[in-house]
């Protein structure tokens, strides 16, 4: 559905190499997170899909559609939301912005009209749709831009900061507004985001982006699954030959020094539980001190993948 291909991208002034050699695909009815630190190159990144800026090299293509040369046909199935809500006329009504938006990606008004109703109870926006968007609150345009993003019913969204400024409901009302595209209309979603609760609540995989450099890719599924592997972090009494012994009966166990002890990070082993497993430890004299069990977040992944990246790109 998408297709990014070694996509680079250097501004001039000031002089930035904001993305180098990104490069990934994103499927039919997938909903894909971008997630990054600030100046990581994500809302470059969705620009350039979006045919708002020009590419240093590399191509995109939508729908086997290259956005550069078939930008009106693509920008037809694709709805997108920019940061700050930049994609409304802040000095149209929102039902304007719906009206003129819509017919931009050639929806008759007629069928605004009969559509915009359900667009708006979606998002709680109703009896707001004369007001001119520059009065709206800011969580009011973040929805709002969302609304004109739908108008159309697009094959592919694209959100730049969906959540900024938006309270706990609001945040919510996307997630089911999202949840009922993917499910009655196979809508591709690609969501950049800094509240990694909500990525992990709505996403199916997670793209991680450092410095312009794509550093990691990652299916939610596989989140679940090391969670679901029970790693616990022991911390073990010193003693005399510990460390050897531990490596002797566990190779695959991670080890630090922990002042005089050690700690541990290993999977319970299949067939035990964490009570015969600690039984099992003090009987070949291994004393655990304490066992905390480790469910990693997105956000613990998100520091481990920001670690890879340093290494990697910061030569
Ligand atoms: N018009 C521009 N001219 C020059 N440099 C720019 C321009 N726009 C963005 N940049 C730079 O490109 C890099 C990537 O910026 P971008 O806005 O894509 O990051 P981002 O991941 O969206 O960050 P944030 O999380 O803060 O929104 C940053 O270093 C930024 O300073
Ligand atoms: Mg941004």
């Amino acid at each position: 559905m998408l297709e990014v291909v070694d996509v680079s991208k250097t501004y001039k002034k000031p002089l930035v190499k904001a993305l180098s050699g990104v490069s990934f695909t994103i499927s039919r009815g997938e909903t894909v997170g971008l997630v990054g630190p600030n100046g990581a190159g994500k809302t470059t990144l969705i620009k350039i899909i979006l045919a708002l800026l020009i590419p240093s090299g590399g191509t995109i293509e939508i729908g086997g559609l290259n956005v550069q040369k078939h930008r009106y046909e693509v920008l037809r199935r694709v709805g997108a939301t920019l940061e700050g809500a930049r994609n409304l006329y802040w000095r149209l009504s929102l039902r304007d912005n719906l009206l003129y938006f819509g017919q931009i990606k050639g929806v008759p008004s007629s069928v605004i009209d009969q559509r915009a109703p359900d667009v708006l109870e979606a998002l709680h926006l109703n009896g707001l749709e004369r007001r001119l968007v520059g009065t709206l609150s800011s969580g009011q345009k973040q929805r709002a831009a969302l609304a004109v993003a739908l108008i159309h019913s697009p094959d592919i969204l694209l959100l730049d900061e969906p959540t900024s400024g938006l309270d706990v409901p609001s945040i919510d009302a996307l997630v089911s507004v999202l949840t009922g595209l993917k499910r009655d209309h196979d809508l591709t979603v690609l969501i950049s985001s800094h509240n990694l609760g909500f990525v992990q609540s709505i996403v199916g995989r997670v793209l991680f982006i450092d410095k312009g450099h794509l550093v990691g890719d990652m299916p939610i599924a596989e989140l679940e699954r090391k969670n679901a592997e029970d790693s616990y972090l022991f911390t073990l009494q010193a003693r005399e030959g510990l460390r050897s012994m531990v490596t002797a009966l566990f190779p695959e166990a991670q080890l630090w020094e922990k002042g005089e002890d050690l700690d541990m990070v290993m999977a319970i082993p299949s067939g035990e539980t964490l009570s015969s497993f600690l039984i099992k430890l003090e009987e070949k004299g291994i004393t655990v001190l304490s066992a905390e069990r480790l469910n990693k977040d997105l956000l613990t992944v998100y520091h481990e993948m920001l670690e890879e990246g340093k290494t990697t790109h910061d030569e």
